[in-house]
């Protein structure tokens, strides 16, 4: 986990560069260049949300790819609906929304080889404890729907238990 970093995804992509395995996850407190799709930025104050990207070695086609954003989109709407109670769901192909407005946004950046993955890194942004002033229009937290203070950290451990079990699920049913 670190205090500071441009992108979780940009340190990421270059540790599968340099061959990180499967289920490394790095975390940080602030981006100074979160990126989102479409050269978008994401906007974190220091220390109110979940930054995260995850390095993934999946046996998967590349045209498969997509399905990993959606298994992370699925996680993060379990979380927010099981622990928060929060009417969270999926707007395709990977925010969140809680209220129409966006909690939550992944990036997914993969490499490949021939036609198969050689590593996926997915990025997740999770609106955790700002205010919606702090955050972009249209945007929303944990802490501005359920009016609950949240420890990123334990937040984090909660996302990856129930992501890597959809994960799990996904062997042998994609290819
Ligand atoms: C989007 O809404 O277009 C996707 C936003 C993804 C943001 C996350 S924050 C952690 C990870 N690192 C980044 O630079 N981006 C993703």
């Amino acid at each position: 986990n670190y205090d500071s970093l441009d992108s979780t995804n940009n340190l990421a992509l270059e540790f599968a560069r340099q061959g990180a395995s499967e289920g490394t996850v790095i975390a940080s407190t602030y981006q100074t260049r979160g990126r989102g799709r479409f050269k978008r930025k994401w906007i974190s104050p220091r220390g109110k949300g979940l930054l995260c990207s995850i390095i993934l070695r999946p046996n998967l086609k590349t045209s498969s790819a997509s399905i990993l954003t959606h298994v992370a989109a699925a996680s993060i709407v379990e979380l927010l609906r099981t622990r928060f109670k929060l009417p969270a769901k999926i707007k395709k192909p990977n925010d969140v929304l809680v209220a129409e407005r966006k909690i939550a946004g992944i990036l997914t950046e993969s490499s490949s080889y021939g036609k198969r993955l050689e590593y996926v890194v997915i990025g997740i942004g999770l609106n955790v404890n700002a205010k919606r002033g702090e955050l972009v229009k249209g945007a929303t937290s944990i802490y501005s729907e359920a009016k609950e203070k949240v420890e990123n950290e334990a937040l984090l451990d909660e996302l990856l238990s129930i992501f890597s079990v959809k994960y799990e699920g996904l062997n042998g049913k994609v290819k």
